[in-house]
């Protein structure tokens, strides 16, 4: 997935506006868009709203981010939902291994109640959003089936530190920030799974999203959660291979195949190790290649 959008649970037309943006995912949120006195409306709204969409053929997939576990909300959110048959659950402030079990858990519960297939619905950590599930990050290897990625959020670390901001005067993420995105990517390569930036919150600003993006790309990131359509494109274009990446990707791989039992092969005057294999088998398999 490389774009997952978010739309308010009662947002009306936004959804399905969200479901035309190209968005790869769209995340129906249950949280922070939707005030407390908001939240059973926005319950019914995300059910009928699943219910609608379960004869389209081709659609992006459907995500509902519910409130998390320290909330008390968590089962009233799962109750109200899971018969819509979500594509996957997007986990705020999920603090390790153990938070995705108990979620896990609940999912089975109601999949159960609801008559629907053990594990289907799946989940999506915000795993790097609170102090707590920064240390805790490392923790989300192997606990869970449904688990196919995490992110993280820099907003809600900001307000747990007491922060006046989270980037400088350049537009840039500051060092406690810098390190929970890093911990992020870790967190995600340990567990083997994709890593999904973060929101970028300028909406009117494309050429800034379009350059953070990049680096997102750059840095390990596979996808990127977005809160406005214009941000769809920019989004999928940068974590659309280019024609070049797949040329040169195809060419470090047969490079190997050429040479089996080589740890490293000579390319243009470059050395080219496992490493780089990895990488590449990783870019062609992304775009449903070998
Ligand atoms: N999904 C679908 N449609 C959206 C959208 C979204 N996330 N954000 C904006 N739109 C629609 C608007 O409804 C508007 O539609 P219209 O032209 O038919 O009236 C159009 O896109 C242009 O919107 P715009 O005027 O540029 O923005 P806005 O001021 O209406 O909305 C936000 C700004 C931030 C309130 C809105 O983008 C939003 O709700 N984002 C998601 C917020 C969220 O879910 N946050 C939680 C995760 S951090
Ligand atoms: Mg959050």
């Amino acid at each position: 997935m490389r774009s997952l959008l978010f739309v308010p649970a009662d947002g009306g037309a936004k959804l399905d506006k969200a479901m035309a943006s190209g968005a790869d995912a769209v995340i129906i949120d249950l949280e922070d868009s939707i005030t407390p006195e908001r939240k059973q409306n926005a319950r019914a709204a995300a059910l009928e709203f699943l219910k609608a969409q379960h004869a389209a053929k081709q659609r992006p997939r459907l995500l509902v981010r519910i409130n998390g576990l320290d909330t008390g909300m968590t089962d009233a959110d799962l109750a109200a939902i899971v018969p819509g048959r979500p594509d996957a659950i997007v986990f705020p402030k999920a603090e390790g291994g153990s938070s995705v079990v108990h979620l896990d858990a609940k999912l089975t519960a109601q999949e159960a109640i609801a008559g629907l297939p053990e594990g289907g619905i799946k989940i999506l950590a915000q795993a790097v959003e609170s102090a707590a599930g920064l240390f805790a990050a490392g923790t989300l290897r192997d606990v869970s089936r449904r688990l196919i990625g995490m992110t993280w959020g820099p907003e809600d670390l900001s307000a747990e530190l007491g922060a006046e901001t989270n980037r400088d005067e350049h537009g840039m993420l500051t060092e406690p920030y810098r390190l929970a995105r890093s911990m992020c990517l870790y967190a995600a390569a340990a567990a083997k799974l994709p890593a999904i930036e973060t929101v970028y919150v300028d909406f009117r600003n494309s050429d800034g999203l379009r350059r953070d993006t990049q680096d997102a790309r750059r840095d390990g990131f596979s996808g990127r959660l977005a809160i406005h359509p214009a941000q769809v494109p920019v989004i999928n274009e940068v974590f659309t291979p280019s024609p070049e990446q797949i040329a040169k990707a195809k060419v470090v791989v047969a490079a190997f195949a050429a040479q089996p039992g080589a740890g490293a092969v000579g390319i243009d005057g470059k050395m080219f190790d496992r490493p780089h294999l990895v990488r590449a088998q990783r870019l062609l398999a992304s775009i449903g290649g070998e």
